[in-house]
């Protein structure tokens, strides 16, 4: 049963409402955290879909310890050194931590104080989405609309509890963007998701973020729902290793079987992005390394590191890896007067890496993308996108003659390690994760 006033709103034209909501930075205090039911709320009746969500990222959104150590050790005091990062820091909110956000309870306290910041992105934020303002999505632009009335997915449904409003706009891909694409203040797309999506080919087809990241499956919403195809919250994503594995499928064939040994060996190997509706890495891609890896192993046991053969495109020593130093930039807010830096990489020095440098005032790489100024060469694999590495093996003296396995394999790590080291974040943040590996082998005589 619908009372009389849902009956009203519902018949108000939406965009005009709408028009008079804020949203983004206009947004900022004009709310309370008591305008928003909490998560324990829709798990009475919401149960399969709330335990999946405490699964996902999104209800860890402000307490995943990274994002503390980001957000407390160096976008807040930044914001507190360069008066031009204050907002910057409190934006973090607008998207890590709503509810906090909209009270105006910036910065919020930290997560061991157990405030409603820690809801993060909660069912409430996303089911009082309505709309965005602007051209674009991007740096929370969406409009909340906290009360009785939930957007679904669904016309019609009844709830004891709540009023149910169909959204289009949940359907789509822009939602998602309102989040996951993030301008910063020097006009840098400092995370893209969205946009990466719209210039790819599942744009085309029709198929957004939520088929990949929220699957249907036949079941019901609600404990007292009748069955239907339910839009599972899962949101697994990069920190999910069966999402990332397989992501790229990879093959390998060298330019002969039969090689003498003072020929050099050449391996041709072919890497096709076969899953993701971005490009990969997508999102924060300031902290994220995808790399490749060749070995050569002998028939006695002996390994050989090859490196790739550089291609000699602009920007190309940013993909292959080095024992440069990097990050000079986290000086500022960790108020230190001598910095050399940390490890740019990480990874083998020669392997190839996929990725999109992020690069500070002075053209030194940054993981601080609110302190971006210009972004480097994009060398990601788009989506349903084939790259091709070259890799030559000149013999060395110590390898026996005989049977020679190559072997390719692709890993991928959230956060470059040498930086993750040096901030204290947990080890799984810069474990890699095996993607895909491959291998070939020649036959090598004298
Ligand atoms: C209110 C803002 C907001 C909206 C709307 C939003 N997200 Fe997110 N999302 C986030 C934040 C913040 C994170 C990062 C959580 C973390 O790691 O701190 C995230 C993380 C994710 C991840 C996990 C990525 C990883 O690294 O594992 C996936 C997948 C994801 N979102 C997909 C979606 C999809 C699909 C939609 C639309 C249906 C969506 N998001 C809508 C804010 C949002
Ligand atoms: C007392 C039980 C109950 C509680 C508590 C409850 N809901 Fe519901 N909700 C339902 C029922 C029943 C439906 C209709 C499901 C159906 O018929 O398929 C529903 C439907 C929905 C839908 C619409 C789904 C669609 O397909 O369009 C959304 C969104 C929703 N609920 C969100 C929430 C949120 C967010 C909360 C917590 C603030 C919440 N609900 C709390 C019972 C509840
Ligand atoms: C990041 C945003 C986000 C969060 C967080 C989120 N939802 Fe949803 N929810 C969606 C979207 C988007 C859909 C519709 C997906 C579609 O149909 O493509 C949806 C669908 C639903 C549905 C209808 C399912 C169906 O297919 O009939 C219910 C019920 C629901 N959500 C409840 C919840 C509850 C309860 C929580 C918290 C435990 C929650 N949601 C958290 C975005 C979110
Ligand atoms: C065709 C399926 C597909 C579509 C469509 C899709 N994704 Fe993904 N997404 C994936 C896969 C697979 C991964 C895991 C690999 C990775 O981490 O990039 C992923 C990863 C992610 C990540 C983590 C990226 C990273 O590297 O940290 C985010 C965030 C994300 N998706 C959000 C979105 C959003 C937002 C959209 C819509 C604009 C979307 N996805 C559309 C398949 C998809
Ligand atoms: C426009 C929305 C938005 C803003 C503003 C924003 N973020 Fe995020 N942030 C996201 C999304 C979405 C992801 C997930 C992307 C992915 O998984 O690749 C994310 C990921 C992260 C991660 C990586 C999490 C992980 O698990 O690897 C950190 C750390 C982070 N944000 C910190 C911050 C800080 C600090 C600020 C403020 C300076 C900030 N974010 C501002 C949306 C935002």
């Amino acid at each position: 049963m619908k009372p009389r006033w849902a009956a009203l709103i519902m018949m108000t034209p939406i965009a005009l409402l709408a028009q008079k909501l804020p949203s983004g930075e206009a947004a900022l205090g004009t709310k309370a955290y008591e305008d928003y039911e909490k998560p324990a709320v829709c798990q009475s009746c919401h149960l399969d879909i709330y335990m999946q969500w405490t699964q996902s990222m999104m209800s860890q959104s402000y307490t995943h310890h990274w994002d503390e150590i980001e957000y407390f050790d160096l976008a807040v005091p930044h914001g507190e050194k360069v008066p031009e990062y204050k907002a910057v820091s409190d934006d973090c909110n607008g998207c890590h931590a709503p509810l906090a956000y909209f009270a105006g309870d910036v910065p919020p306290p930290r997560p061991e104080e157990g405030s409603r910041a820690n809801e993060g992105v909660s069912c409430e934020v996303c089911h009082t989405i309505t709309g965005f303002e602007g051209d674009d999505p991007v740096n929370f632009n969406y409009i909340s609309e906290p009360g009785r009335t939930k957007t679904g997915p669904k016309p019609g449904l009844e709830s004891p509890h709540h009023i149910t409003r169909e959204s289009d706009f949940m359907k789509q891909a822009a939602y998602c963007g309102t989040c996951h694409n993030e301008m910063n203040p020097y006009g840098i797309w400092v995370k893209s998701t969205q946009l990466e999506w719209q210039a790819g080919p599942y744009a085309e087809e029709g198929v957004p973020c939520q088929t990949c990241h929220m699957p249907k499956a036949k079941g019901r919403s609600a404990k007292m729902a009748e069955e239907g195809m339910i839009a599972q919250h899962l949101f697994h994503g990069a920190h999910d290793p069966g999402k990332v594995a397989s992501v790229v499928e990879i093959r390998m064939h060298p330019d002969a079987r039969e090689v003498e040994i003072d020929e050099p060996v050449t391996l041709q190997v072919q890497l096709f992005n076969a899953k993701t509706g971005h490009k990969f890495p997508s999102g924060s891609v300031e902290d994220r390394i995808l790399w490749l890896h060749v070995t050569a192993e002998d028939e006695a046991g002996n390994t050989f590191h090859l490196p790739v053969d550089p291609k000699g495109f602009e920007g190309e020593e940013y993909t292959i890896a080095s024992d440069d130093l990097a990050y000079t930039d986290m000086a500022v807010p960790l108020g230190l007067k001598t910095f050399d830096g940390v490890g740019r990489d990480g990874v083998p020095v020669g392997d190839r890496i996929f990725r999109m440098p992020y690069f500070d005032e002075e053209g030194v790489m940054t993981i601080q993308q609110w302190n971006t100024r210009t972004l480097g060469v994009d060398y990601r694999i788009g989506p349903r996108e084939t790259k091709i590495e070259h890799f030559t093996f000149d013999i060395p003296d110590d390898l026996v003659p005989g049977i020679v396995t190559f072997t390719a394999e692709m890993y991928y790590s959230r956060l470059v390690k040498p930086v993750a080291d040096y901030l204290n974040v947990p080890v799984e943040e810069a474990e890699p994760m095996l993607v895909n590996r491959a291998t070939t082998w020649v036959e090598i005589y004298d």
